[in-house]
């Protein structure tokens, strides 16, 4: 249990170590007694704190609330320094922007080009208004109290507003009505009604008509958002910590919100192309000749796959950094293998290390000889229980641990393994051996960690341990395998994990419900700025009936990160474990996915350039329109496909909500205007799926992985009407397009009465296509091929030979 006192340093502990029932009073901000502005902003003075506002840029804003010692002669002494391992960009590293400060009897007012900060002087309390005057974000009067359990922040709910982000959770869409506190948990089985889950995302979108902030709350201790829960009009940020300190987005859109989040937290970088391909994952695969048999029956049969991955069985032990010698007895050669056949393979890495002391165990030896494990308060090393047994954790927080764990996958890259998957790193542990009829519990709260020079206790840094672990993995395969992109796959993280890895949702379950939410995690996490995101096809744990996995796998075909994965115990599930009907529609399936990687590969980079998210709610897409808010069963991918899977047994026809504009059906070609709904047909065999009017979508030949994609038949779909679309490609592995080794290509699609215009604009970049030309296939018209130039040239339709559009 967090025990506040501690963290804060409030309250001292009586003789037992018990700490005193929360205390019944909470202080309150305040009048202002004196404003001080600088450069950047102002600081805000009353009796009990100081308020800082910095203004970043014209639509970012960081405030914080420190409780002021009694000794602090200025509001400077007041803050906690910026911490080594902060997630968010630092102040200075923003440049200089221009703001206005006026100030009247009543009231502060700091405006910039797109903001005014509204600041009552007494109390002290702040609002937003954008420049249509709309007021956002306000705090109610004495909004803002603390207590030894922490600070609290209450603001007013607009009555049309949703809300959005949290990170992963359960559940639906909107998030509104609910409360959800940030602190990173294995949680096994979990359901719409879990709160904790395994990432811990701060962070919050807020959306009405033509306005959406997001709300970053900058706080690595545990903290809590209400989002209407216990007072429907208002929501609230509490923090356990000695801090107030928030970030403040304004928008109007999503993606503007998205973009100054993910330029403050971090963007993703690209991905190797391969990791957009179909992967295959169990518990376990659990020798070289079950992965051989597994690697051949995709390729026998047809089906497009690129990755494999090793779950734990292939560790001695369950030895981090191991090869069992009798499963897995030439991991190179399997490797090579594999690579020969077109596939990569991911390896799974747990944080927790085995306890063996006088075994040889040089991962143990080397950590304990550098004390780079957890210890507890009282000098002791802490342990838990693991997989392996009884474990010790490293201290990830310090740069030199995070150094020798990212050295130590040597022992994976050098036999070939391609990418890492980082589990359990919560991290998970239980206070008993597994299946001792142990607990789940926590490193405890006043464990120390961190580098000599800015110790801190694990209560600040619990929900940085996925993220760091994920970082030294990412940085160790960066000085591996120098000129190769890095894949890492986490399960636990925080804010900014988007820099380091891809995230699943962890472990879900093989039913309906399990599917139906994986939509609304994944949007939700797109929304916090994580865009590399899967949930396990068919459900981790238990068995999926041959019409679940069918339809997970249409569904999985949107999923950013497309892999199958089940739990030990349980039925085969790979895509052709459910006879011949369901084994031919994965097959489709995964083709329609291996068809669209040119366009998801854009996509991608895209996400890599602004943050947006690659599977996107239609909100994102249409933010003025309350009809999408509470859409949690239809999504898009990227901003020209529109997929509304079916989530329930039996359905073979379902209600699909088009947003304004022209949407062309995938499957028939047909042409519906929204916005509207319409019932459209839901064959088991069929994901519903639409193409916005106006869209250029390039294609990509059928082949049996990303290392048999052809360059050379780029072939474009057109859907009449307006639109544009940046084809972006490279080499697709190596970290060549860093340096300039990248193509852009713009396209842009006019309707004019009957004509279909296609313009398509200079390359850009010095990544060479091979010599090649580009199919375009207009809906309705004749298709037609034309050279790749490089050179800007315009396409008109209908040509001679083709009859007029209908
Ligand atoms: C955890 C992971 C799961 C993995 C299992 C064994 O439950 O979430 O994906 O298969 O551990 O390593």
């Amino acid at each position: 249990m967090l025990e506040p006192g501690e963290i804060l340093g409030l309250r001292p502990a009586d003789a037992n170590g018990q700490f005193p029932a929360r205390p019944p009073q909470r202080q309150t901000c305040g009048s202002l007694q004196q404003l001080q502005a600088h450069s950047r902003g102002i600081h805000l003075i009353c009796a009990q704190g100081c308020w800082s506002v910095q203004i970043l840029t014209p639509r970012l804003f960081r405030l914080r609330f420190g409780l002021r010692p009694a000794s602090a002669n200025g509001p400077s002494g007041d803050f906690l320094p910026r911490r080594s391992w902060d997630v968010a960009l630092a102040d200075e590293e923003w440049p200089p922007t221009s703001f206005q400060l006026q100030e009247s009897p009543a009231q502060v007012h700091l405006s910039t080009s797109l903001v005014q900060v509204r600041i009552d002087r007494d109390p002290i309390r702040f609002s937003f208004q954008d420049s249509q005057g709309q007021e956002f974000c306000a705090d109610v009067p004495f909004g803002l109290t603390w207590g030894s359990d922490g600070i609290r922040l209450c603001k007013h709910l607009h009555p049309a507003e949703h809300i959005y982000g949290l990170g992963e959770r359960a559940g639906l869409l909107n998030k509104r009505g609910r409360r959800y506190s940030h602190w990173t948990r294995d949680c096994w089985n979990y359901d719409a009604h879990s709160d904790n889950l395994y990432q811990a995302i701060p962070f919050a979108l807020f959306l009405r008509p033509n306005l959406c902030y997001g709300l970053f709350l900058h706080c690595t201790h545990w903290s809590q958002f209400d989002l209407g829960q216990i007072d429907p009009e208002q929501w609230a940020i509490e923090v356990r910590a000695p801090e107030l300190d928030y970030y403040l987005i304004y928008g109007p859109t999503p993606a503007l919100v998205l973009e100054t989040y993910t330029q403050l937290t971090g963007r993703p970088p690209l991905p190797p192309l391969w990791a957009l391909g179909y992967q295959q994952c169990r518990w376990s695969y659990a020798s070289a000749a079950q992965v051989q048999t597994v690697a051949q029956q995709f390729r026998q049969r047809q089906i497009p796959c690129d990755v494999i991955y090793l779950d734990i069985d292939y560790m001695r032990g369950y030895r981090v950094f191991t090869w069992d010698p009798r499963r897995f007895p030439e991991p190179a050669r399997l490797m090579a293998q594999l690579h020969e056949a077109g596939f990569r393979v991911v390896a799974i890495v747990d944080p927790g290390v085995k306890f063996e002391p006088e075994a040889d165990y040089a991962v143990f030896d080397e950590g304990l000889a550098q004390d780079f494990f957890i210890r507890r308060a009282d000098g002791h090393l802490f342990h838990g229980y693991v997989w392996p047994g009884k474990v010790l954790f490293p201290d990830f927080l310090r740069p030199g641990v995070r150094q020798w764990w990212g050295s130590w996958q040597r022992v994976l890259t050098q036999a070939g393994v391609d990418g890492i998957w980082n589990d359990m790193n919560e991290p998970a542990l239980n206070d008993r051996p597994f299946g001792d009829g142990g607990q789940i519990v926590d490193i405890p709260l006043d464990a120390p960690q961190g580098p000599p020079d800015e110790p801190t206790t694990h209560a600040e840094v619990h929900n940085l341990y996925g993220l760091l672990m994920t970082r030294a993995s990412r940085e160790g395969l960066e000085q591996l395998n120098p000129n190769r992109r890095p894949f890492v796959l986490t399960r636990s993280g925080f804010a900014g994990i988007q820099r380091w890895a891809a995230v699943w949702t962890g472990d879900n379950q093989s039913s309906w419900e399990h599917l139906e939410m994986s939509l609304p995690m994944l949007l939700n996490l797109g929304l916090s700025g994580v865009s590399f995101v899967g949930a396990d096809i068919g459900g981790f744990g238990g068995n999926a009936t041959p019409e679940l996995f069918a339809r997970w796998m249409q569904m999985g075909i949107l999923y950013p990160l497309m892999r199958g994965h089940s739990a030990l115990g349980t039925r085969p599930h790979e895509p052709w474990s459910f006879g011949l009907e369901v084994e031919t529609i994965c097959r489709q399936a995964i083709q329609l996915r291996y068809q669209l990687l040119p366009y998801l590969y854009s996509l991608f980079w895209e996400s890599s350039q602004t943050g947006s998210p690659i599977l996107r709610p239609l909100l994102y897409e249409f933010p003025d329109d309350p009809q999408t808010y509470e859409i949690s069963d239809q999504a898009m991918l990227g901003s020209a496909l529109l997929a509304a899977p079916v989530v329930r047994p039996g359905v073979r026809c379902r209600a699909v909500y088009l947003p304004q504009g022209t949407w062309f059906d995938w499957w028939t070609g047909q042409a519906h205007t929204g916005p509207r709904y319409i019932l459209v047909p839901a064959p088991l065999e069929q994901l519903p799926l639409f193409v916005r009017g106006g869209s250029v979508l390039p294609l990509a030949p059928p082949c049996p992985s990303t290392a048999h994609l052809r360059r050379d038949q780029p072939h474009l779909k057109l859907y009449p009407g307006n639109g544009s679309f940046t084809l972006y490609e490279d080499d697709g592995e190596t970290l060549a397009h860093r340096a300039g080794a990248w193509a852009t290509t713009f396209f842009r699609l006019q309707q004019q009465d009957s004509q279909l215009i296609l313009g398509i604009g200079a390359r850009q970049g010095n990544w060479i296509p091979p010599e090649r030309s580009w199919l375009l296939e207009p809906l309705g018209h004749t298709p037609l091929s034309l050279p790749d130039t490089g050179q800007p040239q315009q396409v008109l339709w209908p040509t001679p030979e083709d009859p007029p559009f209908s």
